[in-house]
Formats: structure tokens, sequence, C-alpha cells
């Protein structure tokens, strides 16, 4: 059985974001982790129980998270989803039987269009609750999680991925070098005011991971626990097929950021503190660093550490 249920029409949380384009959920996203490694996190979070069986992703997407989630969840029956965007919703269970295969026969998938920061289910509805860079979109991520654990039954287990993303601003890679102190020092400024006109807009923070621990602590849980993703992608040349795919996503997603969407990262600099000339004189450090990258990449001399700083914590509700 499975259904899609449409909620009537919220308003967008994070009013003037654009929404999330397919691009965002390309290929890059299924090098994201080692098997191991979620084979690890699963047995330590306790997926493996015989009570879990009815599973909540809140902020499903193309349904990445969710896939790689259940595949670890034995006794999983019934796969919930919620997205925000009606069109996540809508494609939701084909992505999902997609991605799950065989693994997926006999669980029940029902798709929901939802606010996060308000769930529109009865109190202790599921076993598992998860969510993977959505906390960081949210104006209100705490509410979000109080959401999250509301809806989770005594005893279950919420699990929550979120990353840090300043980190690759400040990598040593070899276009960043070419860039010397003041193009480097340049470069973390820029992203930085970015970053924190994003909170100051209340468009989220893109470095939530670093408060999971503390935004745990605020919820009725116990047996908190928390890990760092352990992947490292080798991005020295020659470039394999992966290697390729996340270095061609960075240069992508760095050409719009700079280019058609130039104004906004602006907007977003001149949020966070800076001043709009100084934003402006940023933006063409920040080209040079682009076009430096593109060079080295085109004569294959670029060269990055490949880490990212992404957090994975659980816990189990309080009974
Ligand atoms: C970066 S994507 C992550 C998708 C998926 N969790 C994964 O890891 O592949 C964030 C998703 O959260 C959804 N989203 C953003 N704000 C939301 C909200 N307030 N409530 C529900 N979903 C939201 C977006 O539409 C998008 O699909």
């Amino acid at each position: 059985m499975s259904q899609t249920i449409s909620q009537p029409p919220v308003t967008s949380p994070t009013a003037g974001d654009a929404p999330h384009s397919a691009e965002q959920f390309g290929e890059q996203r299924d090098l994201w982790y080692e098997p191991g490694f979620l084979d690890r996190l699963a047995a330590r979070a306790g997926l493996a129980d015989p009570g879990i069986a009815r599973m909540l992703e809140v902020g499903v997407g193309q349904g990445h998270w969710s896939a790689l989630i259940a595949r670890r969840v034995p006794a999983l029956a019934e796969l919930t989803v919620v997205d925000f965007e009606a069109r996540w919703v809508m494609d939701a269970e084909g992505q999902l039987r997609g991605k799950l295969g065989a693994r997926g026969d006999g669980v029940a998938i029902t798709a929901v269009q939802a606010d996060a920061q308000v769930l529109p289910f009865a109190d202790a509805s599921f076993d598992l609750v998860t969510c993977q860079t959505v906390l960081m979109h949210l104006p209100r991520p705490e509410q979000a999680l109080a959401e999250l654990c509301r809806v989770l039954r005594p005893g279950g287990v919420i699990l929550v991925a979120e990353p840090s993303n300043l980190y690759p601003f400040s990598a040593f890679d070899s276009a960043a070098a070419a860039l010397g102190l003041d193009g480097q020092s340049a470069r973390y400024r820029l992203w930085l005011a970015c970053h924190l006109g994003r909170i100051a807009q209340g468009r989220g923070d893109f470095n939530l991971g670093d408060r999971l621990p503390h935004l745990f602590r605020t919820l009725p849980v116990e047996g908190f626990g928390i890990v760092m993703n352990d992947k490292v992608h080798d991005l020295a040349p020659p470039y394999s097929d992966d290697a390729k795919t996340l270095l061609g996503f960075g240069v992508d997603w760095l050409e719009t950021a700079l280019g058609a969407d130039a104004e906004r990262t602006v907007g977003l600099a001149v949020a966070g503190g800076l001043e709009h000339a100084e934003a402006l004189a940023l933006l063409d450090v920040e080209r040079r660093y682009l076009a430096e990258q593109q060079r080295q990449l085109a004569a294959g001399t670029f060269v990055a550490g490949g880490g990212a700083v992404h957090y994975l914590a659980w816990a189990r509700r309080t009974r």
C-alpha cells in the first residue's frame, strides 16, 4: 500500500530562497558515505531493533537519505516521508521504490507535503525519525527538532545528519594556495559573511552541525551519540570518475553563486555585515579563485583534501 498526501498550501518557511533544484540532488549525493560507515552507524543507533517498523524522514528531497537508512532497518514496514516542496512529494514513492529495489517490497510508503516545523502527525506515531541536511535550512531548527521528537514514540530513535559548511572555504587546496594570504583570507571573509547573512535573514544556519550536541540537550532523549562521516574523497589527479563528478559539482555551484546568483550572494554578504563595495570586491577575489581552479583542472594539476565536516547524531526518546 502506498499513498501521497498533499496538505493544504503552506507558506514557505524560508521565503525568498530558491527551491532545491534537481542539480543539488545529483549523482554527487550518492558518493557521500562509505557503506561500512553507515552499517556501523546503524548498529550504534540501534536501527536493527525489531521494534523499529515505522520510519519517518523529514525533508526527503529525492530520497537519497531515506534509501540509505531504510536498507539498514530490518523490521521496516512503513516508510513515511515529508517534504515542503510538492514536486519531491509527488516524486517520492517512485524515487524510493527505484532506490530501494527489492528491499522496498512489502514496505508501505506514504509521502506528505508539510513543514518540518509543524508536522501533521499524532504524538508517538513513529519508531524512527530522521533527517539529513534539512535543519540547516530552517529558521527555527529547534522547533523542527521538537516536532521530530513529539512524533517519535518513547524508546524510539531520532537520527540527524547535518554539516558544517564553512570548512571548504578555508581548505588549503591548490587554487586557494595560489591566492596567497590576502586572497585566502578574503575567500573566508566572503563566505563567512554569507553564512551570517543567511542566519540574519532567517534562511538557516549552514554550520548547524556544530550545534547538534547542544540542540539535542533541549530534547526529551537519552543515550545521545555523535560521529563524523569518515568519507574522504580522493581528489588528486589523475581524477577518478567520482572525483570528476564531485569537482564538476563544486565548479558548477561556484559558477552559479558568482554568476547567475551573484546579486543574491552579495545580498547575503551584506546582510552578514559587509559593505556593498567590499562584498563586490570579495566576489572578484572568488572569481579569481574559480578561474585558477578551472585552469588547474584543465591542466590536471588541481589538488584538494576531499574531506567534509558532516556530523551524525542520534538518541532515544525517553520513556
Ligand atoms: C538538502 S535537501 C536534503 C534531502 C534529503 N534529506 C537528502 O539528504 O538527500 C533538503 C530538503 O528539505 C526540504 N525542506 C526544506 N525546508 C523544509 C521544511 N521547512 N519542511 C520540510 N521540508 C523542507 C527541501 O525541499 C529539500 O527537499
